[in-house]
């Protein structure tokens, strides 16, 4: 047992090792140009450290394998540095210790302020407490950090976005059997999300005009999961689907497949406006997505982060709860995105082209 203990807390400093090197390489751009000029991360170091008197932001991700993540990271560097200051990111692969090991990489490197995505909501905390004895606050970004006193939150109306994925369903579908294939239970969002699809669905529920047969998250809001999950209960239960409310459209990709050759007649949600996504909207196999524009979030945190690093106090539109008392936040507009609306909310946006969305 002991040497299975040390094996593990091993390789693990050996991941660590691994994903912060790989980091400093690709992901973690202090200025992205650097890299591209073919610095090396310690020559971009230097130069980071040189600036010091510019305000110097770290951003901890869970992950970088959703799509949106590198939207979040590119426009989120490109609004610190447009707002004169120095930002490093780095991501941990959707491992909490990693995440923590980073964050304290980041505060010994002098960040005045961290703006974290949680891997794990509770998991986070320790984070804000080791950035809090170093003199660093901290910014919960997209999922909120609980149980512990988080400087700021900006995210979307997470609840609002499992009600948006409700509504939409049922306005396909009135009646029947419905499954629910949540995120990562791990992930505050995740719960948000269920509560806001149950807000409408309680009442349909009490009606009996619908059934939730399947009501379940999806470890690590891995597609491959959310299709084995759905397929093993679809094949051992003798139940037919009308509708399946999936959290994102990396779930509603796996629920898609599990579905095989229902898929396009039951409808299924999704969130994050990824381009497959999309492209299954236009094909049929998919009813709809949510989109959050990662371009105004990245913006508002970097505002936010960049006043904080200057001492100013922040103005609060609105606290949500966690666990430790009512955290001052800023939430944004989700919206839906049917086949309907793809070309005014996403293609003249610039958000995507008619190219990748159409081929056209
Ligand atoms: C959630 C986020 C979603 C989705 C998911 C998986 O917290 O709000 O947009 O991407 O994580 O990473």
């Amino acid at each position: 047992m002991k040497i299975l203990v040390k094996t593990v807390f091993w390789i693990s400093i050996f991941m660590l090792f691994v994903i912060t090197a790989a980091c400093s390489g690709g992901d973690s751009s202090t200025n992205s140009a650097d890299s591209s000029e073919g610095g090396t991360a310690e020559a971009a170091d230097q130069k980071l450290r040189s600036n010091q008197e510019d305000p110097y932001v770290g951003f901890a991700l869970d992950t970088l394998r959703e799509d949106r993540w590198y939207r979040d990271k590119d426009a989120f560097e490109a609004a610190v540095q447009e707002q004169g200051g120095q930002v490093k990111t780095l991501a941990a692969n959707g491992n909490q210790d990693i995440q923590i090991q980073q964050a304290r990489l980041l505060i010994n490197e002098g960040v005045d302020v961290l703006v974290v995505v949680p891997t794990e909501a509770e998991g986070a905390s320790e984070i804000v407490s080791m950035a809090h004895d170093a003199g660093v606050k901290v910014i919960s970004y997209d999922r909120l950090i609980r149980g512990a006193d988080v400087d700021h939150y900006v995210s979307f109306d997470n609840e609002k976005v499992g009600e948006l994925q409700a509504e939409a369903i049922l306005n396909q579908t009135g009646e029947g059997n419905v499954a629910y294939v949540g995120g990562a239970e791990s992930d505050n969002n995740a719960v948000l999300f269920r509560e806001g699809a149950m807000n409408v669905l309680n009442s349909r529920m009490e009606s009996g005009d619908i059934n939730l047969v399947y009501d379940s998250y999806t470890e690590g809001w891995d597609p491959e999961t959310a299709r084995e999950d759905l397929s093993s209960f679809l094949n051992s239960n003798d139940v037919s689907l009308d509708a399946v409310i999936a959290a994102n459209d990396g779930t509603a990709g796996g629920v898609i497949e599990a579905l095989g050759n229902q898929a396009g007649d039951i409808p299924v949600s999704g969130q994050d406006a990824e381009l497959e996504a999309i492209r299954r909207i236009v094909e049929g196999t998919q009813t709809m997505t949510v989109y959050k524009s990662m371009e105004d979030l990245a913006g508002r945190a970097a505002g936010i982060a960049l006043n904080m690093a200057a001492g100013e106090d922040i103005p609060a539109e609105t606290t949500v709860e966690n666990g430790q008392g009512g955290i001052p936040s800023t939430l944004l507009e989700p919206v839906t995105v049917t086949e309907e609306n793809i070309d005014e909310t996403l293609i003249e946006s610039g958000y995507l082209t008619e190219e990748e969305v159409y081929g056209n």
